[in-house]
């Protein structure tokens, strides 16, 4: 019997970066919420992102379930027995790179998956159903901000697969009148983030007194957001967004190269020694600048993190937690994959 105060979740890609973040941030935060999270366990997913959870094992409010989103009678099922009150999907394949050398998982997933979820919401009426998506959608914006009316231009195949995801979402509000909503983020970093990405690998290869490649000349700008923030923005959204809306969620602009040289100034090292440059993606966008006025003005709310000040704290968290990313870069999904991408192979 689940009380008025209960709620009762369902994350989808719970054991990545931004999921584990949140199921963290909601187990923390609302003691009567039993969260589910359901995950593939791709190379990017890592059920040890729990283990830090207090009383975790055992635990009566949170329970894990090794599975894809694409598969119709699995989620089928759990919307059966559960009756989820809130679902939010941020399983996804979610590197760019990998997106270009091979797309396939990147449709399957992102769209497929996605498409797979909403028509289910729909079959077993769940109340609520957030999409986590990103501001690459909007691709390269040289001037100003992009609104949430801005035009799509996505300019990579993860962009495009995030792009149809949000098409199809924004057709079953319009036509099926499903109570959706979508949550366009920009880059996150924070604890847990997969160490191929800019920031953790950036640390720990710091740490390893390893070099750093760089795409391009490194100019690329980005709005750079600490997860924690965009977790209480995805909180705020769930608990108070109004049905049908989209938001953008944004940090603070910021270049590739100079992050780099802020976590080098952190870890006390010359980033000229470690700095090289390769090729530039194929179709790399210059500029992300996502606009977060409607979230602010709408929900109240606005980040707590600066990258600039907060920065030490996350290298601080990947000091702490070597043994987290030394496992990871020990595995063979890790070690290919990074070998390509240091010769720009896609
Ligand atoms: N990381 C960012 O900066 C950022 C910014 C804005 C939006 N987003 C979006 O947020 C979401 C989460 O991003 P992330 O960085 O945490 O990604 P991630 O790659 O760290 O995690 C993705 C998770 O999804 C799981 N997964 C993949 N395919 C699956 C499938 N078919 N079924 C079930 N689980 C599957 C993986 O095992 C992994 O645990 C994504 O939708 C991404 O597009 C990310």
């Amino acid at each position: 019997m689940i009380k008025n105060s209960q709620k009762k979740l369902l994350i989808t890609g719970g054991a990545g970066f931004i999921g584990s973040n949140f199921i963290h941030f909601i187990y923390n935060k609302y003691p009567n919420y039993i969260i589910y999270n359901l995950d593939l366990l791709t190379y990017a997913g890592n059920i040890r992102n729990m283990d830090n959870l207090k009383d975790i094992k055992g635990s009566k409010r949170y329970f894990f379930i090794k599975g894809d989103i694409c598969d119709a009678k699995l989620v089928g099922g759990l919307f059966k027995k559960h009756k989820f009150d809130i679902v939010v999907n941020f399983a996804a394949e979610s590197h760019v790179d990998r997106s270009i050398s091979n797309d396939y998982h990147f449709f399957r997933t992102n769209f497929t998956g996605v498409h797979n979820l909403i028509a289910l919401v729909r079959k077993y009426a769940i109340p609520r159903f957030i999409q986590i998506s990103t501001d690459e959608i909007y691709g390269d914006v040289h001037k100003g901000a992009s609104g949430e009316s801005h035009p799509m231009h996505p300019s990579n195949p993860y962009a495009a697969s995030k792009a149809a995801a949000d098409l199809v979402v924004q057709s079953y509000m319009r036509t099926h009148k499903l109570p959706l909503l979508i949550v366009r983020g920009s880059n996150n970093y924070g604890p847990y983030q997969y160490p191929e990405k800019l920031i953790p690998l950036t640390i720990t290869n710091l740490l390893e007194d390893k070099k750093i490649p760089i795409h391009g000349d490194g100019q690329q700008l980005r709005r750079w957001l600490h997860v924690e923030d965009f977790c209480r923005a995805i909180d705020l959204i769930m608990n108070k967004g109004k049905d049908f809306s989209i938001y953008n969620v944004a940090g603070s602009e910021t270049s590739n190269l100079n992050i780099v040289i802020m976590v080098a100034k952190v870890l006390k090292k010359d980033p000229k020694k470690f700095i090289f440059f390769i090729n530039d993606r194929p179709g790399g966008d210059r500029r992300y600048a996502p606009d977060a006025t409607k979230i602010k003005k709408e929900l109240g709310w606005s980040p707590q993190y600066h990258i600039k000040n907060h920065l030490v704290n996350v290298v601080g968290w990947y000091l702490n937690n070597e043994q987290w990313w030394q496992d990871i870069k020990k595995k063979q999904a890790f070690k290919a994959y990074y070998k390509k991408q240091l010769r720009s192979e896609y």
